[in-house]
């Protein structure tokens, strides 16, 4: 089965059709989500995270219900927004990517072998007993992304991870978000179309729906065009 398989999902909050009717069979590793404000791109980057339920039909994300099968999924994918400041839960740096492995419960040794690990990954070892709320908005940006990618997610998804970020930070965070090392897979969304463009396939929502998928330069082209009126 794909990574990502929605069969005539729709997603309703309150008596409003957030996504309708969406069709999608996504396996390639890295996949942009583009499409203007209020699309439906978060509600569908939180569905997959199985932070939303749809409201009808079949989502399977990693081949998992996000419903019934929500613990396994949380396990196995991390989720990261925009706003640094609300992933941020413990006082230190290196207290804040410890807590990302509670679910795990490793050893005192093991998890400070990991964070250790982990803030080096990031750049944030020197930063390690610093207040975790005093970083910069691009440091608390990799300081998410390190609790993310400690707990070696199969997929990432990320909702305009880059929004507040200088171009030096927000290259940064983009070239953790498509290492090919550790294997996992992306969602990206993003209103950034040259990020979109790394990406292998894109995804463009419109209205609530999917109205193009493809390879992320026919998808930009597309986007572009229709907001030439
Ligand atoms: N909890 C909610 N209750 C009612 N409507 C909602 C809720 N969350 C989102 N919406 C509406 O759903 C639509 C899609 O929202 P969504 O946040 O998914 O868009 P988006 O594509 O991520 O937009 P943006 O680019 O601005 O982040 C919007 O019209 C929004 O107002
Ligand atoms: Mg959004």
């Amino acid at each position: 089965m794909s990574a990502i398989h929605l069969d005539a999902v729709s997603v309703r909050l309150g008596d409003t059709d957030i996504l309708h009717g969406v069709d999608l069979d996504l396996d390639a590793r890295t996949v942009a989500v583009v499409g203007e404000n209020g699309s439906g791109k978060s509600t569908f980057a939180r569905l997959l995270g199985a932070l939303t339920p749809a409201s009808s039909g079949t989502v399977r994300v990693l081949g998992l219900d996000p419903v019934r099968q929500a613990a396994e999924l949380r396990r196995r994918v991390a989720v990261v927004f925009s706003n640094p400041d609300a992933q941020i839960v413990l006082p230190t740096v290196a207290e804040d990517v410890a807590f990302s492995l509670r679910a795990e419960k490793p050893s005192r040794a093991e998890a400070a072998e990991r964070v250790a690990h982990a803030l080096e990954r990031f750049g944030l070892t020197a930063l390690a007993q610093h207040p975790s709320h005093d970083l910069s908005g691009g440091q608390k940006q990799l300081l998410a992304l390190c609790g993310a990618f400690i707990r070696e997610p199969e997929l990432v998804i990320a909702d305009e991870p880059t929004a507040y970020l200088d171009a030096r930070n927000a290259r940064r965070v983009a070239d953790h978000l498509f290492a090919e090392e550790h294997g996992h897979r992306l969602v990206l969304v993003t209103h950034d179309l040259a990020l979109a463009e790394r990406c292998d396939t894109a995804v463009l929502f419109a209205g609530g729906r999917v109205a193009g998928v493809g390879s992320p330069a026919e998808i930009v082209a597309e986007y572009e065009a229709s907001l030439r009126w």
